[in-house]
């Protein structure tokens, strides 16, 4: 992607600060999914920086789904999503993390990706790199392959690249 489209990219992404709480900038993405050349344009320039020969893609709840959805689409790939606990109505694997306060669990259907499945997994932020290291602890008990992990953006202060490297999760492609 050209500087001037990831500058134009960057512009529809807001800053809400202190939000959820004081202290945090909040990275809104509303205004980026309401344009329809700008959405077009982030989704086309993360299936480019992708791997095409992936089986499944999987996004996390929910910010995951909107660009996991089209990612899959357009690589010819199935989606499965990643929920959190009590939304999966069949059988359950499940993985907790540790937030700064507190824990964090993410679940996935024990039957939703074949053994050895080459698998992306998609996602609008890389932050702390909590969400995607669960979500690859998931991928770990069924079994498959996560070959490659892209973000519409990486908020690289909070190092979620290193947390991500030093669980072997080195192929992380951020196109923002
Ligand atoms: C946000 C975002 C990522 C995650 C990134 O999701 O969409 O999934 O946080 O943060 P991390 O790298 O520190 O884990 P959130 O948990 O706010 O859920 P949402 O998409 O339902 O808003």
């Amino acid at each position: 992607m050209s500087p001037s489209a990831a500058d134009r990219l960057s512009r529809l992404i807001r800053d809400i600060p202190d939000f959820p709480q004081p202290g945090v900038v909040f990275k809104d993405i509303t205004p980026l999914l309401a344009s329809p050349g700008g959405f077009a344009e982030a989704v086309n320039g993360m299936v480019e920086i992708s791997p095409d020969d992936i089986d499944v893609v999987v996004g996390m709840e929910a910010r995951g789904f909107i660009f996991g959805a089209p990612v899959a689409l357009a690589l010819g790939a199935g989606f499965v999503p990643v929920r959190k606990p009590g939304k999966l109505p069949g059988d359950t694997l499940a993985q907790s993390y540790d937030l700064e306060y507190g824990a964090e669990t993410l679940t996935i259907h024990a039957d939703a990706i074949a053994d050895g499945a080459r698998v992306l997994v998609v996602d609008d932020v890389l932050a702390t790199g909590g969400t995607v290291g669960a979500t690859a602890g998931l991928l770990k008990q069924l079994g498959a392959e996560l070959v490659a992990v892209t973000v519409l953006m990486e908020l690289t202060f909070l190092s979620g690249r290193d947390y991500l490297t030093a669980q072997g999760i080195d192929t992380v492609n951020a196109l923002l």
